[in-house]
């Protein structure tokens, strides 16, 4: 039987080359053997950012851009926004039934962020329940893989004894979701910390030519090499990573070596990755402009995707409906 992927996204608006490398690409490839259901997470925006939704069409529209533009297709995948399909809302509540508040409160990431909040109020329902709606996110497809990044792997285990809980109190057999790890990308931000747009140093898919130069011109390297002469670092080098991701296997090695041996600089390695990515990047780029430039199509493309996310969603919700007789 066809394996079911679902996985989603909390819509931050536009990517950028850490999450290509690191969810995109693995969506994309995992689009040739399984059905899956890709979503905007956009109820999960809300358990955080309840106090900035102003920007939250854009930040969904942006987003999905991207997602089209590395290669998820909508013909072979379902490409929805959550908040479009009401069924993982109620899913959410049959599951809450169940759910132990201590498995809530016991989550790894549940305690982090409420001591990362910054200046958000966590201390709310919906944050606490979040896992239980993720969980019904993956349920009502019956998925049996979920990509995610390490981060979200305990979310993943409490899915799992949900569903267990849930199953053995209902009589059902619905699957348990198992975690299938991305992998994190490698690349670092252009100066050397992680990837993030609050960091102001991340690559994007949609930067402009001129922007990519002065970003990678202006790139933090290798800084146990203060000097031109001193032999480089490739393992510690900010840059490098890119290269092993946008350079041919014919021309990294060359580029290790002569780092190494100091023959390279760090000034010409910066050029040689810029050739690389006015080689690789344009398929994406272009991409994206044949989708910026038709926006309806975009949200066309996403109520069509929830319009067959919620056949199927309505399908798995029927049958637990009736194990739970609130039917
Ligand atoms: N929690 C995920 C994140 O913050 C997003 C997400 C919501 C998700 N529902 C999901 C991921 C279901 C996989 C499956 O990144």
């Amino acid at each position: 039987m066809e394996e079911v992927v679902v996985s989603g996204m909390r819509p931050t608006g536009k990517l950028h080359l850490g999450h290509l490398h690191g969810v995109l690409t693995n969506w994309a490839d995992l689009q040739a053997r399984h059905r899956c259901y890709y979503f905007v997470a956009d109820w999960h925006a809300l358990t955080t950012e309840y106090e900035s939704v102003a920007d939250m069409r854009e930040s969904v529209i942006e987003m999905v851009i991207d997602w089209l533009a590395a290669g998820l297709d909508p013909e072979r995948s379902t490409l929805f926004l959550q908040s479009e399909v009401k069924q993982h809302a109620e899913l959410y509540l049959l599951l809450s039934m169940v759910t132990p508040l201590g498995w809530l409160e016991r989550n790894p990431t549940y305690k982090d962020a409420m001591s990362q909040a910054g200046g958000k109020d966590l201390s709310t329902y919906g944050f606490l329940g979040y896992p239980i709606l993720q969980t019904a996110d993956v349920v009502l497809y019956r998925a049996n893989h979920v990509p995610v990044g390490a981060d979200q792997v305990p979310h993943l285990e409490l899915a799992r004894e949900i569903v267990r809980r849930f199953n053995h109190l209902f009589g059902l057999k619905l699957p348990e979701p198992q975690a299938l790890l991305t992998g994190t990308s490698k690349l670092l931000g252009t100066d050397g910390r992680k990837m993030s747009k609050s960091f102001n140093n991340a690559i994007y898919l949609s930067d402009s030519w001129p922007v990519i130069e002065e970003k990678v011109r202006n790139m933090v390297t290798d800084v146990q090499r203060p000097r031109r002469n001193d032999p480089g670092h490739p393992d510690l080098c900010v840059l490098f990573p890119y290269h092993k991701l946008h350079s041919t296997p014919e021309a990294v090695a060359p580029i290790e070596r002569d780092c190494r041996a100091a023959t390279l600089g760090c000034r010409e390695d910066k050029e040689l990755l810029l050739e690389s990515l006015r080689r690789t990047l344009p398929a994406y780029q272009e991409r994206r402009r044949e989708y910026e430039a038709q926006r309806e199509r975009v949200w066309e493309i996403l109520r069509e995707g929830s319009a067959r996310a919620r056949a199927v969603a309505e399908t798995t919700l029927r049958e637990i409906r009736e194990a739970v007789r609130v039917n």
